[in-house]
Formats: C-alpha cells, sequence, structure tokens
C-alpha cells in the first residue's frame, strides 16, 4: 500500500487530493494547524494519520515523518502561507512577514525533505511542491508569496538534479476557489474560479505517470489528457 505525507490538507487543494489518494487506496499522513477541521477533513478516509501542527515546527515536522515509517512514496508540500493581506507593494512589505512567508512556503518544505530523505529513497518515491504561477510572473502585490515559490521551485530543481533516483516536480494548480483565494482577493466574488478538484487528475499524472522531473502546469497537464 502506497504511503504519502500531505501537508494542508484539511482544506482546499490538499484536501481534494487526499480524498481522491484515499480512494484510491494510499495511505495518508496528512497535517493542518486547525486540528477540529484537520479531523473533520480526515474521518473519511480510513488509512490516515492525522497530526495538527504548524509546518514551522521542527518537532511537527520529525513526527509527521515518523509516522510514515521507513518508506514513503509521495510527499506533498502543499501547506503554505499567502503572507501580508490585502497584498502590498514591496515598498511596503514588512520584512518579518517576509521571514514568515519564507518560513512556511520554503524553509520548511525543504526540512521535510531533509527528514523524509530516507524513506523516499527507500520508495523510489516522488516529491510534489504545490507552487503559482506567481512564482514565474511579477504580479503586482505577489512579491513576497511568489518570491517563496521561486526558490521552491529552484529548491525542486536542484533536489532533482541531486536525487536522481526519485522524483521531484513543482506544479502551478491554476487558480482555485479556496480559502487562500479569497484572502488574496478580499470583497470579490470568486465563484467563477474552479473547484481545487478539477486539479487533482493533473497531480495524479504527476503522482501515477512516469513523467520526468520538473516544473510543469496543471492546465498544460489536463489539456494534455484531454480533460
Ligand atoms: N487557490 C489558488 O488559487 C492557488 C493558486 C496557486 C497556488 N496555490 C497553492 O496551492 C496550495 C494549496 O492552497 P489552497 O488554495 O488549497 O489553500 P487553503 O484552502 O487555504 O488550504 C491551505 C491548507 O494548508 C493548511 N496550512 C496553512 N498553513 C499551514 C502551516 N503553517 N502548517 C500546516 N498547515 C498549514 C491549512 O490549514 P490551517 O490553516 O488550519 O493550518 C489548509 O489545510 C498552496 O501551496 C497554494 O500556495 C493555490
Amino acid at each position: 500500500m502506497p504511503t504519502a505525507i500531505i501537508t494542508g490538507a484539511s482544506t482546499g487543494l490538499g484536501r481534494a487530493l487526499a480524498s481522491d489518494l484515499s480512494a484510491g487506496g494510499w495511505r495518508l499522513v496528512v497535517d493542518a494547524r486547525t486540528a477540529t477541521e484537520l479531523y473533520d477533513a480526515a474521518a473519511p478516509w480510513p488509512r490516515a494519520t492525522d497530526i495538527p501542527g504548524d509546518v514551522t515546527s521542527e518537532d511537527h515536522r520529525v513526527e509527521l515523518v515518523a509516522a510514515a515509517g521507513d518508506r514513503l512514496d509521495l510527499l506533498v508540500l502543499n501547506a503554505s502561507s499567502l503572507g501580508q493581506a490585502p497584498l502590498p507593494p514591496l515598498a511596503e512589505y514588512r520584512l518579518d512577514e517576509l521571514r514568515a512567508v519564507l518560513e512556511t512556503n520554503t524553509v520548511a518544505p525543504l526540512r521535510l525533505v531533509q527528514l523524509a530523505l530516507p524513506a523516499l529513497r527507500a520508495a523510489a518515491g516522488a516529491v510534489l511542491a504545490i507552487s503559482s504561477d506567481a512564482a514565474v510572473e511579477g504580479y503586482p502585490g505577489w512579491g513576497g508569496y511568489g518570491a517563496s515559490k521561486a526558490a521552491l521551485e529552484q529548491l525542486v530543481r536542484v533536489l532533482a538534479a541531486e536525487e536522481p533516483g526519485l522524483r521531484a516536480y513543482s506544479v502551478d494548480p491554476g487558480d482555485l476557489r479556496t480559502r487562500m483565494h479569497a484572502a488574496a482577493y478580499p470583497g470579490e466574488d470568486i465563484s467563477d474560479r474552479p473547484e481545487p478538484e478539477t486539479a487533482v487528475p493533473a497531480l495524479r499524472r504527476l503522482i501515477d505517470g512516469g513523467l520526468p522531473s520538473g516544473r510543469y502546469a496543471a492546465r498544460d497537464l489536463l489539456a494534455e489528457a484531454g480533460t
């Protein structure tokens, strides 16, 4: 039975992917900071270990990786911080806020990879980092979050070169109707954005398929699959 760690699985894209993998027979180790939401989300997943906590905590990261055991097929780096909202221009970006965004979106994912590497190597597993188009585009207001995702993508690129026995992906899931997206566009109607479930088949192409390590966009993967 394949095993995955998915951070930020209580809602949004993480929850949608966890539901899909659980239905496919995967064993899951999942987290989120809000325990009640995590327990509710994980209740229908029969082989899930739910561990509430913050990915910026070293104790929590160690606990997550230990719960996965000696073999880990998939590490999904999904939990993420938007940072200051409403999104400020760089001229007004608070440096303490930038450090916090980098800690959650870049430092914590690298540390999870470091801790999980022995188990990932044992399973010839995959690392899937959820990124964003803000990593490569210069959208006003998205400088802090975008920089953290750009750095995350570069870590994944180098990881792929250093660990040829693994697959290492970063993926832009596209705009999705989630809590984070609503926070980025306060007061805006985001009901035209697709549900997070719509991006899951693209993530499954990376998880299940033999695609080489690299950066992917969900819309391209979905178009290639004709979905
Ligand atoms: N939605 C979009 O349009 C969009 C576009 C591009 C990329 N993305 C990326 O897609 C991924 C999922 O985002 P989403 O839109 O699904 O967000 P979401 O609905 O806000 O879900 C975020 C999840 O991560 C958890 N989380 C946040 N900070 C955490 C932390 N420090 N430690 C542990 N868990 C934490 C949240 O639970 P708690 O708050 O309880 O911790 C929640 O389970 C993120 O990497 C995001 O950057 C989203």
